[in-house]
């Protein structure tokens, strides 16, 4: 049998520049430079973030190989973030990989980002036991709201996504209407700890099947903290944590509804959530809540493995590497890319 590959991943879709090594399944190394340049901008620059991937990228490359003390040519493949994305973003990452697989003449590989999100949770040691086809994925980030069915490493269907926001950027815009830093996910996930999740209440959104629409939600968020801070000037600065709860839970509220009609319309027992958002402690414990109750397994991934990382982007290359799926030099990036 043909010994497992080598493979070095490369990610740079957005404002992470990432860089991974992997032995098969198996990781070796996932280094990960984040970019703070866009925490005063309260939002993702594109030209400052090409830029800085222009800088992190050889570094971020060279660590990840010592890491897993691996020289170039030891190497059997490149994969890489073709879309969706930023396109000077993708570009960084793109014409970096074809380089090197031109330098190392080795296999370039192309991968999916939302794809690699959900195969992340196939990443050797990803849980205690091993996810299985098929499973239910709920993919929640900063560009994106799916769910997905997972029948195989190459055979997703999407049942439904985001028609406006994604759920992500609905934390971050709501963060900046209360001053929060960039990126708001994790600063509202810290103050709703201490929240009550019943203290204000928000419009509803009522899409059929399992599409998901979260500008409404949003716009009402804004409107009811208008009209409050017109009668109190001081409600948000008094109210932080309640706030962030009540919104956080409004946002989990409506990504569960689907969810439960997924599981429920399609039987399948396994369900898996992943992507930026996968990181919020209220939406793992909800869904871990759901999952005992119906004696369904629930995965949540690792956290390096939920933000954007190159880990996810060599396990995806590594099934795109096994089905042959090489992309010759004249491949570009894609900012929109079929799933
Ligand atoms: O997957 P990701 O790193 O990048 C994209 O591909 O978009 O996701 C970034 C998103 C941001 O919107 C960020 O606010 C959100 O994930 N996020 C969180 C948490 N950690 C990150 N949202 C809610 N709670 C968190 N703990
Ligand atoms: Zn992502």
């Amino acid at each position: 049998m043909k010994q497992q590959p080598y493979i070095l991943a490369i990610e740079s879709s957005c404002d992470d520049t990432s860089a991974a090594v992997l032995h098969g399944n198996r990781l070796m190394s996932n280094i990960v430079a984040s970019q703070k340049v866009h925490e005063e901008y309260g939002g993702v620059v594109p030209e400052l973030a090409s830029r800085a991937h222009q800088q992190n990228i050889v570094p971020t490359v060279n660590h990840a190989l010592k890491v897993a003390n691996i020289k170039p040519q030891e190497l059997d493949a490149i994969a890489f973030t073709n879309g969706p994305g930023l396109m000077g973003s993708l570009l960084v990452g793109t014409s970096f990989a074809k380089s090197l697989s031109l330098a190392l003449d080795i296999p370039l590989i192309p991968v999916h980002h939302m794809h690699a999100h959900i195969l992340a949770h196939l990443i050797d040691g990803a849980h205690e036991a091993p996810i299985t086809f098929p499973f239910l994925c709920l993919t929640v980030s900063g560009g994106h709201t799916q769910l997905v069915q997972v029948d195989g490493p190459k055979q997703m269907t999407v049942l439904g996504e985001t028609i406006d926001d994604a759920v992500g950027e609905a934390f971050d815009k709501a963060a900046k209407i209360l001053g929060l830093p960039y990126p708001g996910g994790p600063m509202i996930d810290k103050l709703a700890a201490e929240g009550d999740a019943n203290f204000l209440t928000f419009a509803k959104p009522n899409l059929p099947a399992y599409d998901f629409s979260f500008s409404g939600l949003k716009t009402s968020f804004l409107y009811t903290l208008q009209q409050k801070v017109k009668d109190h000037p001081n409600f948000v600065a008094e109210h932080l944590n309640d706030i962030c709860a009540s919104y956080q839970k409004a946002l989990i509220d409506a990504l569960m509804i689907k969810v439960k009609k997924a599981a429920k319309d399609t039987g399948i027992q396994n369900f898996a959530i992943a992507g930026g958002v996968s990181a919020n402690s209220a939406l793992r414990k909800e869904l871990k809540t759901w999952g005992a109750k119906h004696k369904l397994s629930i995965f949540v991934p690792p956290f390096e493995y939920t933000t954007d990382n190159a880990a996810m982007i060599g396990i995806a290359g590594y099934y795109n590497y096994l089905a042959g799926e090489n992309a010759p030099l004249s491949t570009g990036a894609q900012a929109k890319i079929k799933f």
